[in-house]
């Protein structure tokens, strides 16, 4: 299966009741499909929900802050949601709803074949490398096999976090530094330049 019938099928995608309720649309994903790096997030936001683009909202500039720190831009890399749906009220997403979108992320990881992932937050961390505690697991990389392919993997503290902590300029270089990780382990500029 390629990229776009991916998506379309899951443009219409019916599996969670609840999601199909409170999501306006379904937010695929946006950015390069041929990218070599893959960001996941936790789910849409309000924001998201209304655009129908992944981190759009406050948490998406603070990604672009820190994307811009390696010379990176949203179309030097693809970024998806660990669902694919806004929850009501932003609340955390079900076990059942990843697990409905556990093939959607499979699959999208496998035509994209990515260098590396990064995880932003919990949820998406625990999604893709089955370990908890984003504070303790951030910056660092891991490998780990998908699809009978190994992928190195940078989980980071979520966007949010900072903006729940009043914009702490202490965690923001600290989240700087672990942008520099995955910097560091795949120069990300020179890779596209190679692919035009
Ligand atoms: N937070 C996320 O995890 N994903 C988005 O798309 C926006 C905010």
């Amino acid at each position: 299966m390629e990229f776009n019938d991916l998506k379309q099928t899951y443009l219409s995608c019916s599996k969670c009741p609840k999601l199909c309720q409170s999501r306006s649309q379904v937010v695929f994903g946006s950015g390069n499909p041929h990218a070599k790096v893959l960001f996941i997030g936790e789910a849409p936001g309000a924001e998201e929900d209304k655009q129908g683009i992944p981190f759009c909202g406050s948490s998406g500039q603070v990604l672009n802050q820190l994307l811009a720190t390696i010379e990176l831009s949203r179309e030097d890399i693809f970024i998806t949601n660990t669902i694919l749906c806004r929850p009501e009220n932003n609340r955390n997403p079900e076990k059942e709803e990843v697990e409905n979108c556990r093939d959607r992320l499979d699959r999208l990881i496998k035509i994209m074949q990515p260098k590396v992932i990064v995880t932003i937050g919990n949820f998406a961390t625990e999604r893709i490398l089955k370990k908890k505690g984003i504070t303790t697991l951030r910056g660092k990389v891991f490998t780990t096999t998908i699809n009978s392919e190994e992928v190195k993997v940078v989980p980071v503290i979520h966007p949010a976090n900072y903006l729940y902590n009043g914009r702490n300029p202490e965690l923001f270089e600290s989240m700087k530094r672990d942008f520099q990780v995955i910097d560091s382990i795949v120069n990300i500029k020179k890779e596209q330049k190679k692919l035009m």
